[in-house]
């Protein structure tokens, strides 16, 4: 197989930034197809440089294939538990923590697998702090969990499957895999977004607890009274998937199997939905995109553990009857979790409406800057915010030091950010729902939108994401007028910043989709993803403009 092309493409934000320009429309074909490898970009998709120099020395030290940094080394530990935690599988899991997070799995999911005494078990994990491990294991899966940074002289020679190092002087966790079939578990890392942040690699002095506790609270306050939350059901982690996938996680369980997920989502959530459910054995969860109320009242049951929605949903801006999904799924016990990283809570509070878990990606809006990554859960449930906090405790995840300052720091501006981004938004929308080359516009305080009423009822602005489809929508046309932009438009992947930013999102999220996948979910494969900033808003008019003279 032939090695991508390295590329090193503008950082946007900075040393940490969490997006680069892709100048050319090729540029991101070419990236889709494996022909060039970008090395600075979203953090959890395109490992920081700094990072990825730390998990190549383990890599070689190792003699591995591959290796995977973690937030943590507990997380680590976690992840390769989930993900070996299959119906069928005989596991031996060896005292301390990997039987903490057995326990925990099996309280939740009894009868997915069997435990099994050593002798019995097809793989083997195996805990130890002085890098000790018994001899002669024949015919099992090795899963060693390495406390500490070194191997003793004595297991040198045992063939590992997976081997997890913690990594003291950095705190974090790296999984060290021999053989490719375990290759897939980078791509399950950027799903269930467990990552390291760069910036707490480049920190090389420890922080004080109490220094940490008191920055964690003021942001976690900050936080739950812009969403009317309360800031001990508020919890933060290194990335928005990770606060879904724990959202998610913590409603699942034996008796409570079954999710359903309302209108378009993001492409990791969905990515979560698909394989998680199937992983603990439970119902597959049901993607419900058409007659949202009535298939909902048809598909929810007293097994639904909860139904999870985006405000708007992200990238086609649909809205849902927030206070009519709520009630439905309460009459069945169910939890409601409102991803409201788009609407933001300047614009939209579903505590307000009664929902059950709110997350963010404050990587987005809430951050605006594209200079951090993170996300935050917040709960009006105490007694599930008390199994959570349990549970990050016992993988030790949170969000790390210098992203809690970032983010505390960016916060400031939030709400001045938010009022512009509403403002131009409102403004580029008509701008392109009255341009002649334009087919088709998602932005939800059009009148002419689907969801106009439902955006009437329960937004106070429209927030930044505006999608739209070409008049003649083809690859032809797509280059042109992406290769065209001007400054301010930065044509790079994420959303929410004071910066505009524009992407063909479908390609970039959705590449590998089939024909018939993307007409279910709705999209036009060259779908155009804009986030609008706060840039005078004829600057970015114009841009566009210019952009779509050369479109036929
Ligand atoms: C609506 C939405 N939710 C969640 C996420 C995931 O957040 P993060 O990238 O911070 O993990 C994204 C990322 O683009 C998103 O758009």
């Amino acid at each position: 197989m032939q090695q991508p092309e390295p590329r090193f493409f503008k950082s946007i934000g900075g040393l940490h930034g969490v997006s680069c320009v892709f100048p050319k429309f090729r540029d991101v074909i070419d990236y889709e197809e494996n022909k060039i490898a970008v090395l600075q970009a979203y953090p959890r998709f395109v490992t920081h440089p700094i990072i990825k120099l730390h998990e190549n020395s383990y890599k070689r030290k190792f003699k591995a294939t591959g290796a995977i940094s973690f937030h943590s080394y507990e997380s680590a530990v976690f992840f390769t538990i989930d993900f070996l935690f299959k119906k069928e599988s005989k596991i031996y899991f060896d005292e301390g923590l990997p039987r903490e997070i057995c326990s925990i799995l099996n309280e939740k999911f009894p009868d997915v697998i069997e435990e099994s005494d050593s002798n019995d078990a097809e793989y083997l994990i195996l805990n130890s702090q002085e890098g000790k491990f018994p001899h002669a294991i024949k015919g099992k899966k090795l899963i060693g969990l390495l406390g500490s940074q070194n191997l003793n002289e004595s297991a040198t020679n045992l063939k590992f499957e997976i081997l997890i190092i913690h990594d003291i002087d950095n705190d974090i966790g790296i999984i060290l895999f021999f053989g490719f079939r375990y290759l897939m578990l980078t791509i399950l890392r950027r799903h269930i977004g467990f990552n390291v942040s760069s910036r707490k690699m480049c920190r090389r002095n420890r922080i004080p607890k109490e220094l940490y506790d008191k920055y964690e609270l003021h942001l976690k306050e900050n936080i739950s009274n812009l969403e009317h939350g309360k800031s001990e059901n508020c919890f933060l982690y290194p990335s928005g998937m990770a606060a879904i996938f724990i959202s998610i996680f913590s409603i699942l369980s034996k008796n409570k199997s079954k999710i359903i997920a309302l209108g378009s989502l993001y492409v990791d959530t969905i990515r979560i939905l698909e394989r998680w459910p199937k992983n603990y054995d439970l119902s597959e969860t049901i993607f419900i995109h058409d007659d949202i109320i009535d298939n909902l009242k048809k598909n929810i049951d007293d097994n639904t553990a909860g139904v999870i929605i985006e405000i708007p949903s992200n990238p086609l801006i649909q809205l849902v009857d927030v206070e009519k999904i709520i009630e439905i799924a309460h009459s069945k016990n169910a939890k409601v979790i409102i991803d409201n990283t788009v609407a933001t809570p300047y614009n939209f509070n579903p505590f307000d409406y009664g929902a059950d878990i709110i997350v963010h990606s404050t990587t987005k809006f809430l951050s605006g800057k594209n200079n951090h990554i993170g996300g935050a859960l917040l709960l009006n449930d105490d007694e599930l915010s008390n199994k959570i906090e349990r549970f990050n405790n016992l993988i030790n995840i949170s969000m790390p030091f210098d992203d809690l300052k970032t983010l505390t720091r960016n916060l400031r501006t939030f709400e001045e950010r938010m009022k512009k981004i509403n403002s131009n938004s409102e403004e580029v929308a008509e701008f392109l729902y009255s341009h002649k080359k334009i087919k088709k516009i998602y932005y939800p305080s059009l009148e002419t939108n689907p969801s106009y009423e439902l955006f009437k009822k329960y937004l106070k602005g429209g927030s930044g994401l505006i999608s739209f489809v070409l008049k003649e929508s083809t690859e032809e046309n797509a280059e042109k007028f992406y290769d065209n932009l001007l400054p301010p438009i930065l044509k790079g992947p994420s959303l929410g910043s004071e910066k505009s930013l524009l992407c063909p999102y479908v390609i970039l999220a959705h590449f590998e989709d089939s024909k018939e996948e993307l007409e279910q979910l709705g999209f036009d494969f060259y779908l155009m993803r804009l986030s609008v900033g706060i840039e005078p808003v004829e600057k970015i008019i114009y841009s566009l403009n210019h952009a779509l003279e050369f479109v036929i």
